[in-house]
């Protein structure tokens, strides 16, 4: 939710804390904060509201360098306690000043924390969660019973790695923390170490010569090296010059797994594009034709990219739930329609937030996908580990190398899409719709429900959709246009059915997201058993119709559908495919799709909605990529 870097080495930790936060403020801009050590001192500041605020307030200062230093750390936020504030923006310092403090997440027993603390006369000065920390490591520093500031500083550093007197209180501040956290700590003192914990929220480590970078995604270090190394649940990470030592909480030393970043700088930039966004949606038929690429092996099996079960234990599932959120939850609902006409075995679709708080039953014959562009997700994560605590196996379906979600699964396909960088997702959801029916196929092969030419078939025509991608993407000015001229309107409806049911759903998402407009997604026939009240003269609805050549009658419902809101006074922006001419006549806008599958439709209807929401938001003169309230990723429950 909020972003973090961490910093060691003999650069200015000013300018890559600076430049790592210009790459992470997707994760949360609410406010923004650096810390520095170096001269002897540790130097922070902090700014409520974007980026922007903190650098002019850097800027503003009278000095050339006003935070000399080698050692340091960047934040941007967030909000979860205490409202965004330069008060409540990061670092948080202890008593002394002595010790600054990140965080991202929520330590869940602050409240009993902050209350012991004040009782023995520590003064917090902020209303966040994070601060307590500070004045716990204060504690533990000093090596005193609690609640007696320490008169000397600490302690020297001993020798050995992971033994750092600030690694060791670290340790046991966590130990005391209920939540979910990324931690990165400084100390005025050490200037040799930036030390960092993660609990159910992400911490990776980027490996460079002679540096170090803690950071909560890759792209805030991948300008300077794309060597990382991943850090585990309830770990402690002490970064230095010559290298990192992991840890658990209780101090015995653990292995990482090291891997390579297989995307560059250039990636998570914009590329010429006003907007990521845009640049995003474009990118579409490239990060899905990297999604499908080479995933039918030579003797044509479908290829997961990592498989700690065997064919027997996906024969054995009776039963598939799929967990995820917001769009990743729409492309799931996708991923029903594919899963139960391929594998015949009973899929439930479920948003994370809700599944283990209902108790489903789960047993090791059910198998739980777990979609996240950003594996961080912690409502999926709890869903993920909830599912697997009952014995159930868990598929992820991700974008992120690295992130906690595949590592928790015991198998998983990633998404190719690259770096996403808008808050809005677009190109994530094409890759994980075709992550979804990659699946679907996989279980049908492996457990022999659909012959081996019949995947490979599926496979080839999928293989063939980032081209109509390509090609819808090129015929959408008219779409851009229309959005423009809806700038004013009051609300929007979205209708489907088949899987342009989630479609509809996405498109209202992305219009509520991006517009803040009252935008909502149906499916069409349920619409005149009550939403229908909703239409009015002039309202827009937004139709995906389902290709003529699908399930038996269902093109005729919805084309009954278009004609029974039209009836109503509603504006019908119709998206149908090339050749529907029983749609002309009720389309007070048509939009043209290029025609494919049925169950492949979504890859391509999708587009038109993602374009109109974009417009239509900048149109509006707001910012596409951070929109109000949101975050990229989110850490928290
Ligand atoms: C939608 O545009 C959002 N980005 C959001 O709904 C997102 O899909 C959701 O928060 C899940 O994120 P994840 O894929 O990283 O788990």
């Amino acid at each position: 939710m909020c972003g973090i870097i961490g910093y060691v080495g003999d650069q200015s930790a000013l300018d890559v804390a600076l430049n790592g936060l210009r790459r992470l403020e997707y994760r949360g801009y609410d406010s923004s904060g650096v810390a520095v050590v170096g001269a002897g001192a540790l130097r922070t500041a902090r700014r409520a509201g974007k980026l922007a605020n903190l650098e002019k307030l850097l800027s503003e200062g009278p000095e050339m360098n006003p935070m000399p230093g080698t050692t340091g750390m960047g934040h941007t936020r967030w909000a979860t306690h205490g409202g965004p504030t330069d008060v409540n923006a990061h670092p948080h310092t202890d008593c002394t000043g002595a010790i600054a403090v990140i965080h991202n997440g929520i330590i869940e027993n602050f409240a009993a924390l902050r209350a012991e603390l004040e009782g023995v006369g520590h003064e917090l000065a902020s209303e966040t969660d994070t601060e307590v920390v500070a004045h716990l490591l204060e504690i533990e520093l000093a090596g005193a019973e609690a609640g007696v500031v320490p008169e000397q500083p600490v302690a020297p550093p001993r020798a050995a790695a992971g033994a750092h007197p600030l690694t060791g209180a670290l340790r046991r501040v966590c130990r005391r923390l209920e939540g979910a956290f990324t931690l990165v700590v400084l100390h005025r003192d050490y200037p040799e170490v930036v030390v960092g914990a993660r609990r159910n929220s992400p911490l990776v480590v980027g490996l460079g010569q002679g540096e170090a970078f803690l950071a909560s995604d890759v792209s805030a270090f991948i300008a300077h090296t794309r060597e990382a190394l991943e850090i585990g649940q309830d770990q402690v990470v002490e970064a230095r010059r010559d290298g990192v030592t992991v840890t658990d909480f209780d101090g015995e030393i653990v292995e990482g797994r090291r891997y390579h970043v297989d995307w560059d700088a250039s990636a998570a930039e914009k590329g010429g594009y006003p907007y990521f966004m845009l640049k995003e949606i474009n990118e579409q038929p490239t990060a899905l034709a990297d999604t499908l690429r080479g995933r039918l092996s030579a003797d044509g099996a479908i290829v997961l990219d990592e498989e700690r079960l065997s064919a027997q234990d996906f024969r054995d599932v009776d039963k598939v739930f799929i967990v995820a959120c917001g769009t990743a939850y729409h492309a799931g609902l996708i991923a029903k329609y594919a899963v139960e006409h391929w594998t015949r075995l009973p899929c439930e679709v479920e948003m994370a937030s809700e599944f283990r708080y209902r108790d489903p039953v789960l047993d090791r014959s059910t198998l739980v996908i777990a979609i996240s562009q950003s594996g961080e997700t912690l409502d999926t994560l709890m869903a993920v580990k909830h599912a697997r605590e009952q014995k159930a196996r868990v598929l992820a379906i991700c974008n992120t190398n690295g992130s906690t979600i595949p590592r928790e699964s015991d198998a998983v396909l990633y998404t190719r899409c690259g770096p996403e960088v808008g808050v809005a997702s677009t190109k994530t959801f094409l890759g994980q719709v075709a992550a979804c029916l990659l699946v679907g196929l996989y279980l049908a092969q492996v457990r022999g429900v659909l012959y081996g030419d019949e995947v490979a078939a599926y496979v080839e025509r999928l293989q063939r959709t980032p081209e109509l991608v390509e090609r819808t993407l090129a015929r959408l000015e008219p779409m851009r246009e229309l959005a423009r001229s809806l700038a004013g309107a009051k609300a929007v409806l979205f209708l489907g059915r088949h899987v342009g049911y989630p479609v509809a759903l996405e498109g209202a998402l992305k219009l509520k997201e991006l517009a803040y407009m009252h935008a909502e997604g149906f499916p069409a026939g349920e619409l005149k058993h009550g939403p229908i009240a909703l239409i009015e003269p002039g309202l827009p609805v937004l139709v995906i119709v389902p290709s003529p050549r699908g399930r038996a009658n269902l093109h005729g419902k919805i084309v009954s559908n278009i004609q029974e809101v039209r009836a109503r006074g509603a504006r019908t922006i119709v998206i149908a495919e090339d050749g529907d001419v029983a749609v002309e006549p009720y389309a007070d806008h048509l939009i043209r799709v290029p025609a494919t599958a049925s169950l492949f439709a979504p890859l391509v209807t999708t587009l038109p909605l993602q374009v109109f929401a974009c417009e239509l938001a900048l149109a509006r003169g707001l910012d596409v990529d951070q929109p109000r309230n949101l975050a990229k990723s989110v850490t928290v429950e």
